[in-house]
């Protein structure tokens, strides 16, 4: 059987849609008619044929896959093993579209062991919408919700959580999540003017331009943020390291702004604040599974679906140059099937 798929064909090459045959599916035990994908930043990057995302070569992209078990290998499913032919998966992780084949394809093998079954509540469709960027943002609202548990502070107690990079794919979800958590959000972003109504609409109670948050500063400045859910790093980092007040809790998710931090120890050690890092690549099975149960009932799907925009798989490319121009709202959902 012949499927399409984005293929990367070595270092520094951007992908093309091409024809694969089942026998050139990667190893794995368990076979997966894929039914939606997603373009997150890193899909972006692996896309264009910029580095550091695609470790291995050829490769197909997409670091979201979400489908239909149609194969297993003998032992698959038997005694509590993990797929069924006919269930609905999803796998976020694990190496995918960076050195295992991954979810922008029709077809895909993958280890048992990685796959999520897909909440109930939820379709395919917003399962991909949720993808990597809202797994992402829940396991950064998970260290503010256990942050704030240990410090005995009600959401709604004090100073706004801080999201930054908010108008993008783990800033729209991280906002909705916190706002329906009941904790108040200030939003920054570098798109105040075109997306302040949508951040509001997201449940965010401030939006402030990133520019705010873009110029060296110093290491220590009044407390304004109770927690910060950042996507940026950098020196927007920095400041949000410096304004986050005593016991409170950073979460770096991303670098879209710069890998570097410029920052001192001051924070943490005049403020007691918490940097916490967050991967969801390689995050444990159980704190994975829990997080996607919390996703199914956090997420109004009415408002997930307002943040989605949803493109065939032949616009995935295209998408990818948008959203490295961060040109892009909200989540983009790569429908491939049903
Ligand atoms: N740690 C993990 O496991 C993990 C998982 C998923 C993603 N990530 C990382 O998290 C980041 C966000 O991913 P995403 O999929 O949400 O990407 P995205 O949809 O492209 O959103 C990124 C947002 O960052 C802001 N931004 C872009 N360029 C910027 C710049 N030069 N300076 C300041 N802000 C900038 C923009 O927001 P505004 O227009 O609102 O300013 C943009 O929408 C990426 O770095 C990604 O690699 C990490």
């Amino acid at each position: 059987m012949s499927w399409r798929a984005w293929i990367v064909p070595e270092k520094g090459a951007p992908a093309a849609l091409a024809e694969r045959t089942d026998a050139e599916l990667a190893p794995g035990d368990v076979t997966i008619d894929v039914t939606h994908s997603s373009v997150n930043f890193k899909d972006g990057l692996a896309l264009a044929g910029r580095p550091g995302v695609v470790r291995s070569f050829p490769l197909v992209a997409g670091i979201d896959l979400v489908g239909t078990v149609a194969a297993t290998e003998p032992g698959v499913g038997a005694a509590g093993g993990t797929a069924s032919v006919g269930d609905r998966v999803l796998v976020n992780g694990w190496g995918l579209g960076e050195t295992r084949d991954g979810g922008l394809a029709e077809r895909a093998r993958v280890d048992a062991d990685w796959l999520v079954p897909v909440p109930e509540s939820l379709s395919n469709g917003q399962a991909a919408a949720i993808g990597t960027a809202g797994f992402t943002a829940m396991l950064a609202v998970l260290a503010v919700e256990e942050r704030a548990a240990i410090s005995g502070s009600a959401p709604d107690g004090g100073l706004p959580v801080l999201v930054t990079g908010a108008a993008g794919g783990v800033g729209s979800l991280a906002i909705a999540l916190l706002a329906r958590l009941g904790f108040r959000v200030t939003a920054s972003t570098g798109r105040a003017d075109a997306e302040g109504g949508y951040l509001s609409a997201l449940g965010a109670a401030t939006v402030i331009d990133r520019a705010e948050l873009a110029q060296p500063g110093r290491p220590l400045r009044t407390p304004r943020f109770s927690a910060v859910i950042d996507s940026v790093g950098g020196v927007t980092l920095a400041n949000a390291l410096a304004q986050t007040e005593y016991d409170g809790v950073v979460a770096a998710c991303g670098l879209a702004g710069g890998s570097d931090l410029p920052a001192t120890v001051m924070p943490f050690i005049l403020r007691g604040v918490s940097l916490v890092g967050i991967n969801s690549v390689y995050c444990p099975e159980p704190r994975r599974r829990a997080a996607w149960q919390r996703l199914a009932t956090d997420l109004e799907p009415a408002l997930l679906d307002r943040i989605t925009a949803t493109v065939p798989l032949d616009e995935a490319g295209a998408v990818a140059q948008r959203i490295l121009a961060g040109g892009v709202r909200g989540r983009t959902v790569v429908a491939i099937a049903g």
